[in-house]
């Protein structure tokens, strides 16, 4: 212990004189005082590893009849959620042949059986993969094969999904288990009766095995090409994320309310493991819904709520009612939110402090904006940048690539201006890299950035830091725009959009909106000859295989297809071009709700300009 005090003290001494005249002097003391208890967190369980799960222990513990989740009608103590997944550990031992560190694919939403079927599988050892539950087909079948999953455990809502790709499974041998209690399907077991039938007496953790580099989770990200990718979550990360709630301010006290999908990393791992961290009581709810959001609040006495920065902004958008502040969120944690949404919000809903957090699934080094700051996602602190150290590097974005002095390295770009974000990866900050995918996973890294043989991580991100160390988001490069919260790539779009019989060539881009964060979805055609282009078609393929966020919001049809040099598909100038009809002269078709491709006139052009009609 007197070596942590030393280190601690050691530590804090350059911080105090660094930070002496600085008007965030507390905030960044306290961030440090965070940092350090999450390494001497770490540094305990490198010694004798209990992860996630043993925080979870400590608080069944601590509290047992703590209300743990609360969702719809009905609420769960810790010491229930214990026994709950005891009973799914022990039914799935009678099943099916798991041994630790094996994986287990959950295609749910967001219900309790989720943390109970996690828990449980933790329980044995074993890693989660989570799937998108709005993935289909072929999407479904790529994501639980990358992960060499044994078994297939999904939500009874999820069936027929299922039901799609059950030859391709079977023909696997992978047993699929469904959360209702019968099922005639063949190939599909029911696991709810077996979960009933199970005891819920303790199973003692399979830990033994386990240390802090094994893999805990996949959690789907659609990176850069192609298919979805399983971004290896290991037990550092695990613990590491879990921690950034607590760096944000949350307290032990605090009510949290999830409404983030918990197959990604925002809802799983800064919401469900940051409660789990600190012992909290959730409200989890399926999805979010703007017009219970605040009623959700007040009925349970929520104290943080989290948030991607379009929930912020339909927030904002509901009708004002006078009730607005009458509410006990205090703090609110998440990623996206637009300076002029920020201040709308705070505005609108009173002193609620908002704390943004930059970082992605896979990523390597990430920030928190824990000054509050409006508008930036994150705060430099020295030892931050020593522990990991990254760079914002100078960025071809014709080219697509970054910018190279003579001698063939990288160049860092001046304080203010936008650059790449690149985090060195290192022991302390690694990337775990794709699961079988070893060429997405070397084209992440960065080599020779600096000096001969380094390696970083590239975010694909365009930061900008000022002169007082806060961290701002410019923009996403290459193959992905973020809409709704979520990536989308460019390359699956457009794999779809091939197997369209009219259309030769596609290449689908991000296009920024007025009022809205990211960039909706855009496509540019080729049709094959002598084809005419069917809107009703077109729209009926988009709506089988993309999920709503991934759709082609516009159209344009080309004769032909502007390619680079080196035949890339050209997409920075079509997005710069846009969508509107005065300006282009191809023929450009809109994606109405529910009824498909038609053509793209001024007005449709000028409602979503003026915000009257909202993507
Ligand atoms: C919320 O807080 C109020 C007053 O502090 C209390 O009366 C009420 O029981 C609480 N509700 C819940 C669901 O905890």
């Amino acid at each position: 212990m007197f070596s942590y005090i030393l280190y601690i003290a050691l530590a804090l001494l350059p911080i105090l004189l660094y930070y002496w005249k600085n008007p965030y002097f507390l905030d960044d003391l306290s961030y440090t005082i965070s940092a350090i208890k999450v390494g001497i967190r770490l540094s305990k369980n490198r010694k004798n590893f209990q992860g996630i799960l043993g925080r979870f222990f400590d608080d069944v513990k601590k509290h047992p009849h703590k209300k743990f989740i609360v969702f719809e009608d009905a609420s769960y103590t810790y010491i229930q959620a214990d026994k709950e997944s005891n009973k799914v550990a022990r039914a799935l031992s009678a099943h099916v042949q798991l041994k630790p560190g094996d994986t287990a694919a959950l295609f749910l939403g967001n219900e309790p059986h989720f943390v109970w079927m996690w828990l449980g599988l933790a329980k044995l050892g074993c890693t989660a993969a989570l799937l998108n539950n709005n993935i289909r087909s072929k999407s479904l079948l790529h994501c639980f094969s990358c992960c060499d999953a044994k078994v297939l455990i999904v939500g009874a809502d999820l069936r027929g999904a299922v039901e799609e790709v059950l030859p391709a499974l079977k023909q696997q041998g992978i047993q699929v288990f469904i959360l209702s209690e019968h099922c005639d399907v063949e190939g599909i077991q029911s696991f709810s009766d077996k979960i009933q039938q199970a005891s819920d007496e303790p199973v003692s953790p399979q830990l033994a095995n386990l240390n802090l580099k094994s893999p805990a989770l996949y959690i789907y990200t659609s990176g850069t090409t192609g298919l979805p990718k399983a971004a290896v979550v290991n037990q550092e990360r695990v613990l590491m994320a879990s921690c950034l709630q607590s760096m944000a301010g949350v307290r032990s006290d605090d009510v949290v309310y999830i409404y983030l999908p918990l197959y990604h990393s925002a809802g799983f791992l800064m919401g469900l493991c940051g409660a789990i961290d600190q012992g909290l009581t959730v409200i989890l709810r399926r999805k979010f819904s703007a017009s219970n959001f605040w009623n959700d609040c007040r009925k349970h006495n929520v104290t943080v709520i989290q948030y991607i920065g379009e929930i912020m902004r339909y927030l904002c958008n509901t009708p004002k009612k006078d009730n607005d502040r009458d509410h006990k969120v205090r703090l609110a944690v998440g990623n996206g939110i637009r300076a002029d949404t920020w201040a709308d919000f705070l505005d609108r809903f009173g002193n609620i402090r908002i704390c943004e957090c930059y970082g992605a699934t896979e990523g390597n080094v990430g920030f928190v904006n824990y000054v509050g700051k409006i508008g930036a996602i994150g705060r430099e602190h020295f030892l931050h940048k020593k522990a990991n150290p990254y760079a914002l590097i100078r960025y071809d974005t014709e080219k697509e690539e970054p910018v190279r002095d003579s001698r063939g390295f990288c160049i860092e770009v001046p304080v203010g201006e936008t650059g790449l974000f690149v985090g060195k990866i290192s022991k302390r900050a690694p990337f775990s890299g794709y699961a079988k995918n070893k060429q997405q996973t070397e084209k992440k890294k960065l080599k020779d950035v600096f000096e001969k043989g380094d390696l970083y991580f590239n975010s694909g991100d365009l930061l900008r830091i000022d002169d007082e160390g806060f961290v701002y988001f410019q923009d996403r490069i290459g193959d992905t725009f973020r809409w709704k919260g979520e990536n989308v790539a460019t390359t699956e779009v457009a794999d779809h959009l091939l197997t369209v019989d009219f259309v030769e060539e596609a290449n689908v881009y991000g296009v920024k909106v007025p009022g809205h964060e990211g960039r909706i979805g855009m496509a540019a055609l080729k049709l094959k000859e002598n084809m005419d282009f069917d809107g009703k078609a077109a729209y009926q393929h988009v709506k089988n295989y993309l999920p709503s966020y991934a759709r082609p919001r516009f159209l344009r049809i080309q004769d032909d297809m502007a390619v680079t040099g080196t035949f890339k598909q050209m997409k920075v100038t079509l997005a710069e071009e846009g969508f509107n009809p005065a300006v282009i002269k191809d023929p450009l078709y809109f994606l109405e709700d529910n009824k498909g491709y038609v053509p793209m006139t001024q007005e449709t052009f000028n409602s979503i300009s003026e915000g009257t009609l909202r993507l």
